[in-house]
Formats: C-alpha cells, structure tokens, sequence
C-alpha cells in the first residue's frame, strides 16, 4: 500500500507515500480508504490528519496508470472521497509542496485544510482536455468563490497557497511545522461535536452569476473553439451554482467521461506522453554516466548563435561567445543585451536577473581562449569548407572530454565528424529560431557520437528548458527534411492552379500557426533557394519548384525586401495578396497550359499534411527517428502544428492509415512502405 499510517496523542496521520508525487494510483486509493476504516475503529482516535510525504501532498492522478485497468479499478477517487467525507472523526488535509488535480479534490473532501506557504495548487484538468473529475468543479466554487474557482478551474492556472491564504480554502495557515501544527488542530476540532463540515452543502455566493459567467464564456472559452474541454467545465460551475451538488456531481462525471473519448483530449495526453518518452533512448548502456558540463561557449554570434547563447544565459551557465572580429563580438554581445532590454520593458524579467545573465556572459574573438569550456555549439555560416576548418581547430583547444556540437541544419554532421581525432565528441544540437523561444531541439545522433556524449546532450537540453527528440543524420534530419516534402506539395499546388493564399487559408483552419507561403514570407524565400540550387546542382533530376525560383529571380524574398508570396507594408507583417504574383502565376499557368481550379479546404490539407506524414514514415523505416511519438514533438514544438490534433504521426491515425494511404494514392503517390504494411495489418503508428 502507498500510504503511512501512524498514532500519536489521539490524532491518526496518514501519509500518501507514492513517489515522486504521490499520485493518486489504485494502491495509494485502497490505503487512504483502509486507513480510514482503520482510524474510524480505534477509539484511541478522535482526529485524523491526511498529508503527504516527501516532496508534495498529491500531484493528482497516477500518470503511470493511464490506459491500464488499474486506473479504472475500485476503489475510484470518487469512492476514496466518500469514505472521507462520510468519516464519522473530523479529516483535516494538511497540504505543501503540490496539490494539484485529483491531489486537490481530496483536500476538497475533507472537513478542514490547513496548509503551508509555497504550495502550488491547481486543478489542472483542461490542460490535458480533461475537466476535473472527482468534484473540483463542485467544491471549489463552494469554498473560495465563484470568480477565483472558475479562473482556476477553465484555465487550468496553478496558484501559490499564500495567494490562497484568505480565500477560505484554509482553515489555518502555517509558516513551518506543518504536521505537528495539524496534528494540534485536529485535536482542537475533534473537541467540538461533529458533524464535521462538509463543503458539498455549502452554497455558491455570487451577486450575479450568470453575467460573470457569461463574461467569462465571451472572454475566455469562445477563443479556443477547438478545445471543448474549458467549455464542459464552465458548464460544470454553472450547475455547482444552480443545481444541487449531486446533479453537479453527475454532470461534471458526464463531461469527464465525453471528455475523455474525445480527439482533443487524446491527443493533449499523447503529447504529454511523448515528451517523457522521448527523453528515453533505447540503445544507451544502463546507466550511462554523464560528463560535466558547466561552461560553454558559443562559436557565431549571428541570429542562431545569439539565440542559443540566451538559452544557456537563462539556465545559468557562463558563456564564451566567439565571433572572428571585436566590432561583431561587441555587436553579439549587443543583440543579447538589447533582446533583455526589450523583455524587461515588457516586464517580464527584472533587471536585477538581466544583468545576473549579462555578466555571465563573455565575448572573445577566435578560439583562443574557450579550450576550458566543456561544451561548444558552433552556428557559423552554414558552409561545409568553413566549418570543418572550425572543427579542425576545435579538436586542437578543447579540453579533452568536452563536447562538440554543431547547430548545422542541412550539412551532414558524420563528414564534419570525420575531420576531427575524436568524433565520438560530435553531436548535432540543432536549435530553431528564434532559438531563446522556440522550444524544439533536435540531439542528432552522428555515427560515431559516444553513448554519454548523447545522454549528456539530453540532460542539456532539459536543463535548459528544451524539448529534445533524437534524429539520425540525413539530409534536414526530421523536422527539415518532412517540411520539405510538406513545402514541395504546397509548390505543386501553385503550380496546378491554385493560390498561395488559399493553400495558407486551408492550412490555417486545418490549425497550423501559419501557412506555408506566410512561413516562408517570414523565414525568407531566398534561404530555401540556396537549398534547392544545391541540390538540382547535386541530382538534376529533382523535382523542381519553378514557381518559387521565378519568384526568388524576381527579387521577392519575403518579409525582409517587403515582397514575396504576398505584398507587405513597411514595418509590417500583414501579408497582402499580391498583384505580381497572380501575374507571376497566370503566366506560368498559360505556358504549362494548366487550368485554374478550385481547391477544396480538405484536398490542400490532404496533401499537404499526408506528404509530412509520408516522410515521417520514411524516417521511422530509417531508423532516422525511434518512434512515432517523437516525430509529433518536433512537429508540435517546432513547426506551429495544432497541439490538440497532436502532432502528424498522431493525426494519421486518427484518421486511419487506411484512408491516409487510399488518398495519396489517388493523388498519384505511393505512400511508404510502412504505411503500406500497417494498413495490411491494420496497425498504427502509435501503439
Ligand atoms: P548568421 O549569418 O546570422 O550568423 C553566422 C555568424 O557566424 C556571423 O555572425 C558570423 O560573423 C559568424 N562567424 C563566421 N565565421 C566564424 C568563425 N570562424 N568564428 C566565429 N564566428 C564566425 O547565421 P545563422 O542564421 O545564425 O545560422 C548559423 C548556423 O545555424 C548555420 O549553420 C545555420 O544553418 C544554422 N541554423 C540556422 C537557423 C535559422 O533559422 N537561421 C535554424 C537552425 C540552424
């Protein structure tokens, strides 16, 4: 069983003993509900104290039960709560550190809290399309009011216990000694006849419900129609308002259980799911030890490598940024400095940490003096020459044991490997811009990275704050090289008939961030130029995106020369349809004889999307990628893809390899292999 139980001076204290959350799995339920009993029979009892042990009192729900039977075994939460509800001896919930979700509701059902500064408290359900299931949308507006509740409750949002301090969810509060302060208190009220309070027979009081309510459907739910999750649980406080509590109860559970056969929630745990899965790599020897990294430097102080040079800032690492002259070091250095300005005007850091972060950071001119850092991420020019002479010189300074990391995106990271006495030291640590933000980073596996220089990389990457997938090395790895088969169908499009801005509209309802002509307006035409000369330089026979090159040779680069796939004003970003693009386009139609006709909002997402998919399957086939699941996060991270359809991997599924594969071959495609054997044996990506 999960849980302590002990007796001291009349007051029973059980303890939730479920590493490293307690989360409320089928083991820590039946030990609440049997220590219960337990106190209920010992007359020696009069009072009883419910906590935690270690680092929270409950973090909610068991994730590692989801999906198996024991998540559904009795005794159910709603059980466990009963059993304390209906206690005959008052239950005093004595909360620090967490108390979230499931950990949340069972403070609720107790007949008293009391609880310590620093506590995080949240019902946290709609972040994983889920509505709090044990009666948290009923008890809560009953104790700390409707306005603070719905807040909590529809977005989610964690609140510190202080903050909560006279909201009436506490019965006392406590600097220190939480459960000796508890233990005196339960003795305290179990003087006083029972029966003890219940929140569940309180009422909501609110001058105006409705009108809040509504406020708060207008301002809040209607912006994310594709999440229904906030929407059920507004619906929820609604009956804890105007229903009785066991009405609320049942319409709370009928929400939770629509909920949770639903798309959107499947796929929010899914990428839950994924990002823990991710960290994980199959091949590594058990317990791979971990080199020390504590300094780092950075070799380009261009867009990426200042970008990159905040990452390590933020986490607090000492940076070395090295650049070839002083005017572009102090420029780097000046571009940092200016990104921190800019964010604590918006006052969003004090200035007190910016600077902390500035001087940690050191400019310096070559390589001369970062040989003692235990990592460099080199984002020079994306030039092969050039960066195989830094490697080279790079073998010649560095500290034996220091990892060397290139941010390349498209040049292959074994033949800058190659150049250096150690490659087992190489790895790919490939950012996306704007790299402070972006919270993708792809670990790319060389042939011959050592197992600690991959694991290393992985706890750099969380230690940072990022959300790290393993890739292979090929040509983009896996987020570039799928974009470009998506980018390639987008092409085809235009170059069939249909206009940019309709292949973005259907993109942009589909839920992607941006379109693909908006993205690469932004990103600049011109970079995915230079890539695609390269490469009708190295096979003449690739397909060709003439569109696109008439309109680089056009000039029309994008955002940055205020033409590209749309017109743009100076200094601003609203892309307007633009008239030489239309002409750009009818030209090229008339000549290739093609007949302008109407996409339909389904057929471009179709496309578009099935040729990510398609490439993905590749990467797995490859090996490129470990799994599915990984794929999804790279598109969710890093791409703008819809978080509540999941990732592509994940989409495909829902929508059936079956039918997938049916309409890439009605398009003219042969989809992968894999996809052809799952839908032979009816499987799916994700297991
Ligand atoms: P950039 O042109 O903005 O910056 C490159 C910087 O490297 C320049 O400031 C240059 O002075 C400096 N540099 C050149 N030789 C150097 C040397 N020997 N020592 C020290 N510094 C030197 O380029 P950007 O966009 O920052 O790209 C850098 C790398 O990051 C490239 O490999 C690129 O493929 C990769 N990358 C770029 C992304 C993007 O969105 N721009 C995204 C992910 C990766």
């Amino acid at each position: 069983m999960s849980t302590e139980y002990q007796v001291t001076d009349g007051v029973a204290v059980i303890l939730l003993a479920n590493p490293p959350v307690n989360g409320l799995g089928y083991s820590t339920r039946v030990g609440i509900v049997d220590s219960i009993d337990r106190a209920v029979k010992d007359p020696e009892v009069k009072g009883i104290v419910l906590s935690g042990s270690g680092k929270a009192f409950s973090g909610g729900a068991d994730m590692r039960e989801f999906n198996t039977p024991e998540a559904r075994r009795d005794p159910g939460l709603n059980t466990v709560l009963a059993a304390i509800e209906d206690c005959p001896k008052p239950v005093v919930a004595a909360i620090h550190s967490v108390a979230m979700g499931g950990g949340l509701e069972l403070a609720l059902a107790c007949h008293y809290r009391v609880a310590v500064p620093g506590a995080q408290i949240a019902l946290s359900e709609v972040r994983m399309g889920l509505l709090p299931g044990a009666g948290g949308t009923q008890r809560l507006p009953r104790i700390i009011g409707l306005e603070r509740a719905t807040n909590m409750i529809v977005t989610g949002a964690s609140v510190k216990s202080e903050a909560l301090k006279d909201s009436g969810l506490f019965d006392r509060f406590f600097d220190d000694e939480l459960l000796a302060n508890a233990a005196t208190f339960a003795r305290e009220v179990a003087s006083r006849p029972g029966p003890y309070p219940r929140i569940r027979d309180r009422r909501v009081e609110h001058p105006n419900p409705e009108a809040f309510l509504e406020f708060v459907r207008t301002s809040v739910v209607a912006k994310q129609p594709q999440y229904p999750a906030p929407q059920h649980a507004l619906q929820a406080v609604h009956a804890a308002v105007f229903q009785k509590f066991d009405e609320g109860l049942a319409q709370e559970r009928r929400s939770f259980l629509e909920l949770m056969e639903g798309s959107v929630s499947k796929s929010l745990r899914h990428a839950f799911f994924a990002e823990r899965t991710a960290q994980k790599i199959d091949d590594l020897p058990n317990g791979t030890a971990l080199r020390t990294i504590d300094k780092v430097a950075v070799l380009g102080g261009g867009l990426m490598g200042t970008g990159i040079a905040m990452c390590f800032l933020n986490a607090g690492f000492p940076v070395k940024l090295s650049e070839t002259s002083d005017e572009l070091a102090a420029k780097a250095v000046g571009t940092i400095r200016r990104s921190y300005e800019a964010t604590v005007k918006k006052g969003k850091l004090s200035q007190d940490v910016a600077e902390k972060r500035m001087a940690l950071l050191q400019a310096v001119v070559g390589l001369k003096n970062i040989g003692d850092t235990d990592l460099v991420v080199e984002a020079v020019f994306e030039d092969m020459d050039l960066k195989k002479t830094l490697f080279r010189e790079l073998d010649a300074v560095m500290k034996k044991g220091a990892i060397l990391a290139s941010n390349t995106s498209t040049l292959d990271l074994d033949a800058i490997a190659d150049v250096v006495s150690r490659p087992a030291d190489v790895v790919g640590l490939h950012f996306f811009s704007p790299a402070n933000v972006m919270r993708l980073l792809e670990v790319v596996r060389c042939a011959k990275t050592a197992p600690d220089v991959l694991a290393t990389s992985m706890q750099i990457a969380k230690r940072i704050g990022k959300v790290a997938v393993v890739s292979g090395v090929c040509d983009g790895f896996i987020g570039n090289r799928m974009i470009a088969k998506y980018g390639q169908q987008a092409q085809l499009l235009v170059q069939q008939g249909a206009y940019p801005e309709e292949v973005d509209r259907a993109m942009e309802s589909f839920g992607m961030a941006m379109g693909p002509f908006r993205m690469s307006d932004l990103a600049g035409n011109d970079i995915s130029w230079a890539i695609r000369k390269r490469r009708y330089a190295e096979n003449p026979s690739a397909p060709r995106s003439e569109v696109a090159d008439r309109l680089c040779e056009a000039g029309r680069f994008g955002q940055k020369t205020g033409a590209g796939w749309y017109d743009y004003k100076a200094d601003e970003r609203k892309p307007i349809p633009a008239q030489a693009v239309k002409e750009l386009l009818e030209t090229y139609w008339a000549e290739k004889g093609v007949t302008r006709r109407k996409y339909s909002q389904d057929e471009i997402v179709q496309r578009l999307i099935f040729a990510l998919v398609d490439e993905g399957a590749r990467i797995l086939e490859e090996g490129i990628a470990a799994r599915a699941s990984d794929i999804d996060l790279v598109y969710l991270n890093g791409y703008g893809f819809p978080t509540w359809r999941g990732g592509p991997m994940f989409y495909a599924d829902t929508v059936g390899l079956y039918s997938v594969a049916r309409a890439m071959e009605q398009g003219g495609q042969a989809p992968a292999a894999l996809i052809q054997s799952l839908v032979a044996e009816g499987g799916s990506f994700i297991s």
